[in-house]
């Protein structure tokens, strides 16, 4: 990304001072190219049977999500996803964590049809999806009800008139911090410079939440758990950043 009047760092200094709560509203894109009829297969059969029941308009008061039952009774724990892509991250961290639940968020029709084929060819049963907006299952999530939220490559918005899109802000960090339970970890992958420097300071405002880096190299190096993705192999904006928060425990603040 070259630096346009438009997107230079100083006016990305002027995004963080005007900040303001984004609105309920995704701005990305729900649908590719036309599905095979093997994936169409997969979005009308396989699909239903692992959905979150969440609507769109439900309220953590009236209807908080009742994990226990999502998996069957099956899981120890909880973990989230927040826009999986085309799953790959998501079915690695199922596989190798056969004790946990994992639920994945992903309104992009076709990333949805990637996932669900990783599930069907790999036989991966402690998954669950939503098709939609992540807002909406933080926003039904009982508190400390998860272990880890995973926010890998977010869609960068580095444009300044697009700050307010970006999905590390301050409602859904203070979502997060009450979703994940003391201790829990919160991941955040990104190889945009202006997300870089927009996370970490997001993030060094939150007393909810401590980075575990130590040096450079904690950041810079891809943990041995946090798989490659799709979109890292083909990032064309620099290196990849790899924080890890700690969320603190409510009797630290
Ligand atoms: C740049 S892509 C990265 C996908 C994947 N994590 C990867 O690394 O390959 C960002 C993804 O986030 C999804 N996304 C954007 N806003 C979202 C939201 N509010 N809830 C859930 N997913 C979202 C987009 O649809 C897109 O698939």
């Amino acid at each position: 990304m070259t630096d346009s009047p438009e997107n230079s760092p100083e006016d990305n200094h002027q995004d963080k001072a005007d900040f303001q709560p984004p609105e309920l509203r995704f701005f990305g894109r729900r649908k590719g190219p036309s599905l095979s009829d093997r994936k169409q297969s997969l979005i009308d059969d396989l699909l239903p049977t692992i959905s979150v029941p969440v609507d769109a308009a439900s309220n953590v008061d009236e209807s908080p999500l009742d994990l226990k039952a999502l998996f069957k009774g099956k899981a120890r724990k909880y973990w989230l996803e927040i826009g999986f892509g085309k799953g790959e991250h998501l079915a690695w961290q199922a596989q190798e964590n056969p004790d946990v639940g994992l639920i994945g968020c992903e309104p992009y029709l076709n990333g949805v049809a990637g996932l669900l084929t990783y599930i069907t060819e790999e036989g991966i049963d402690n998954i669950r999806i939503y098709g939609d907006d992540a807002r909406h299952v933080l926003k039904s999530l009982p508190d400390a009800s998860l272990e880890r939220v995973f926010l890998i490559h977010p869609d960068p918005w580095p444009k300044r008139r697009h700050a307010r899109r970006r999905f590390v802000n301050p409602p859904n960090l203070d979502q997060i911090a009450r979703v994940l339970a003391d201790d829990g970890e919160f991941r955040v992958g990104t190889d945009h410079p202006i997300y870089r420097e927009w996370t970490a300071l997001q993030m060094s405002l939150r007393e909810d939440f401590v980075w575990l880096a130590e040096t450079p190299t904690d950041w810079q190096t891809r943990p041995d758990d946090w798989p490659e993705t799709r979109y890292e192999a083909k990032a064309l904006e620099g290196k990849a950043t790899y924080f890890v928060y700690r969320r603190t425990a409510r009797h630290e603040t």
